[in-house]
This record gives structure tokens, C-alpha cells and sequence, in this order.
């Protein structure tokens, strides 16, 4: 029986549909956290999380893990390195949540150019304000620009153009034919947005390369009363700068994620970021629709399922894009007991190391060929070896 455990709260339609499968047992702990989950990984073989850390110490103690499934699209909470080493496979949910957190981004934008937080706080105070909150620069021709245009970045583009709002954007991979295909400016730099928009929205994936990406310089860069949203990662935003444009009045912010948010669902804060009236802060809830924890949840039950079948993994982040094995062997050999083993015997006798291998069977079971791939290519010696191992009938080489 094969035991997944879920270590954070998942749409209850994917519960039942994983306790669903007979060859599943499924073990729901949503209330774990970095430590506890240590001993709850014990003879686990799926993990599924949403915040909950996956540490080091964890993986080099889950023995039976062999996947785990970030219930999102960030897995910048596992230590995928560490789980790449253990040969263990890391996937994760994008696209799913993609319309909740563009929902989120419009929602912050248009909460904070209409202060509604604030109109509400103090209607609760038993003030009426019209005078203070008349004033509003609107969204209509506002300039939008948005860095990171993945399915995120894409669907703010689609609401904000409903808006009648212009849009610039950059990421990594634009191209001016791709800005021209999505209806918008290209930019060449991330500081080129800064300089451009009134409204800026970021959604990038957390990497080397965009951790602090938004910067002093950056933040410097936007216009006087600009609005700043994040609802991707805190750690891709400079917060020292980001208090400190906040705290002189020059910008507002609208921030779902921060750098040090906790990962429990409750928990006291006192980070400083929280504290500044510019900024309207949410509690990293960009994913948490029922329309997106639902196709969230269907997405891991399918890469469940794919799993347990021995289908392709889908969605693995930890794999090898392309191979780096130019060299092999093609071996068509009988479908039998034993002939794949005298196969790996010779390569271990030459001390040839297989970077990958792939054996196809053909109609009627008698027969198969097997594409194994190696770091370097096959001795002469090595081929003549193989070929007179019993049950192989051909052996060529490729690359
Ligand atoms: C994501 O990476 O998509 C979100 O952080 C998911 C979540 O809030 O659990």
C-alpha cells in the first residue's frame, strides 16, 4: 500500500478523491509544521504541502519518500536540491491558482487607489469621511506595468485591460513580437517598468535570479504616488527599500507575500513592513479561492494517479531538461528474463556509467529494444561484449 500524507489543508474534493484509490493509504495532518513533519514523514512515500517547509533534515530522514507534490506553484519552500540529490521527485500545480491570485492583484489595486480598507476602518469608528476619501486618480488610462508574464502575469494583463488600463510589461523571455501578441508595451528592463508605470505588479517565481530583483534603484525608479503590488514571493522585494519609499509617503504598496511571513496558518508578526499605513497587507491568500484550491486539488490527485500507474511524472520541476548523454547504445534484444542484466553487467565491467535508458517492447512480448544513454561513448570492446551476451540480437551505437 502505497501512504501519502497531506501536511496542509487541500479542497476536500481531492481529499476524498485520493481516499478514493485503493491503493492509497492517505494521511491527512493538515496542522503539521517544518518540525513535526519530520517524524510524520517516517515511512511515507508521497508528500503533499502547500506553506509547510520541506528541509534538509527531513528529506535525509523520509527513507520511503519518492515525491512530493507542492499543492501551488512555488517550491521555493522545499529544498528541492537536497530532494534532487535523494533522487526524489518534486512537482508542482501551475497555472491552477493563476485567475485567484490575479483576481488578488486587481483587488489590492483597486483597494488602495479607493483606500476601501481605510473608508472601512473608520466607517467602524462611527466616521463618516467623504471629504478624505473623494479623491482617487482611477484606473481608466492608468499605466499597468507588470514584471514576470507567466499564466499570473498573463491574466492580470487580461482584468486590467477590462479596466481600460494601458500595460507594459517585462520578463525574462519577452520578446516585442510576444508584447505585440499580448497586447502590450515591451519593455527591454525590469527598470524601464519602474520608470513607465503608475501601477506596477510583479509575479515572478523565486530564484537566484530574481531574489531582490525589485530594488532600491528599482523602487526609486516609479513615479511619485505610484502603487507597488506583489502577490508572488517577499524575497523578490528589497523590503528595507520598500519601508523606506513607504515611510517617506513617496509610494503605497499592496503586498500578499512577505519575506518573513510564517508559515502556520495563525501566528503573531512583527515584522516592521506590516506596520506602515501605505501598504495594505493580505495574509499570503492569493491562492485560497474555492475555484483554485479545486483545480489545485485535481492536479494533484491526476499527478497521484500518473505516480501510482508508473505514467510520466507531470510537472516535475527536478528533472534534467535536456540530457547531457550524447553517446549510447541501442540494443534489440529478446524479452526475456535476465538478458537487460547481463546487458548492465558488461557496461558495469567496462565501468560505463548509463545516464538514461528507455526499453520498448514490441507486438507480441518476444522481442524489445532498449536506448540506453551513457556519459561517454562505448569502447569497440564493450559492443563486441554485448553482443554475445544471450538473448541480445543487435547492438549498434548512437551519438
Ligand atoms: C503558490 O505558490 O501558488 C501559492 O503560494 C500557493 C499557496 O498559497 O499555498
Amino acid at each position: 500500500m502505497t501512504k501519502i500524507l497531506l501536511a496542509d489543508k487541500l479542497h476536500s474534493s481531492c481529499i476524498t478523491a485520493l481516499q478514493e484509490i485503493d491503493s492509497l493509504e492517505v494521511i491527512n495532518k493538515p496542522d503539521l509544521n517544518e518540525t513535526t513533519l519530520i517524524e510524520a514523514l517516517g515511512d511515507i512515500d508521497i508528500l503533499v504541502v502547500r506553506s509547510t517547509k520541506v528541509t534538509a533534515v527531513a528529506l535525509e530522514a523520509a527513507k520511503s519518500l519518492s515525491l512530493i507534490i507542492r499543492a501551488g506553484a512555488g517550491t521555493n519552500t522545499i529544498d528541492v536540491k537536497v530532494a534532487s540529490k535523494r533522487g526524489i521527485y518534486v512537482t508542482n500545480c501551475p497555472g491552477k491558482n493563476a485567475t485567484a491570485v490575479a483576481e488578488l492583484a486587481l483587488g489590492l489595486i483597486l483597494a488602495i487607489d479607493r483606500r476601501i480598507a481605510d473608508n472601512v476602518i473608520e466607517m467602524r469608528q462611527g466616521k463618516w469621511n467623504k471629504k478624505k476619501f473623494s479623491k482617487a486618480n482611477g484606473l481608466k488610462g492608468a499605466t499597468l506595468g507588470v514584471i514576470g508574464l507567466g499564466s499570473i502575469g498573463q491574466e492580470v494583463i487580461n482584468r486590467s485591460q477590462a479596466f481600460g488600463m494601458k500595460t507594459i510589461g517585462w520578463s525574462r523571455s519577452l520578446t516585442p513580437e510576444k508584447a505585440a501578441e499580448l497586447n502590450i508595451e515591451y519593455a527591454s528592463t525590469p527598470l524601464e517598468v519602474a520608470t513607465k508605470a503608475d501601477i506596477v505588479s510583479v509575479h515572478l517565481a523565486l530564484s537566484s535570479e530574481t531574489r531582490n530583483l525589485i530594488n532600491k534603484e528599482f523602487l526609486a525608479a516609479m513615479k511619485k504616488g505610484a502603487i507597488f503590488i506583489n502577490t508572488s514571493r517577499g524575497e523578490v522585494v528589497d523590503e528595507e527599500a520598500l519601508i523606506a519609499e513607504l515611510s517617506s509617503g513617496r509610494l503605497f504598496a499592496g503586498l500578499d507575500v512577505f519575506a518573513q511571513e510564517p508559515s502556520a496558518g495563525e501566528a503573531e508578526i512583527s515584522f516592521e513592513i506590516a506596520k506602515s499605513l501605505n501598504l495594505y497587507g493580505t495574509h499570503h491568500i492569493g491562492a485560497s479561492t474555492d475555484q483554485a484550491e479545486r483545480e489545485t486539488g485535481d492536479e494533484v490527485v491526476r499527478i497521484v494517479n500518473n505516480f501510482l500507474n508508473g505514467a510520466e511524472i507531470p510537472n516535475c520541476v527536478n528533472l534534467r531538461r535536456a540530457s547531457t548523454a550524447k553517446h549510447g547504445i541501442v540494443v534489440r534484444h529478446e524479452d526475456r528474463v535476465g538478458v537487460l542484466a547481463a546487458v548492465f553487467a558488461v557496461l558495469k565491467e567496462h565501468g560505463c556509467n548509463v545516464q538514461e535508458m528507455q526499453n520498448q517492447i514490441f507486438e507480441g512480448a518476444l522481442a524489445a529494444c532498449a536506448k540506453i544513454m551513457l556519459d561517454a561513448p562505448a569502447p569497440e570492446e564493450v559492443i563486441k561484449h554485448i553482443q554475445t551476451c544471450e538473448g541480445v540480437l543487435h547492438v549498434a551505437t548512437v551519438g
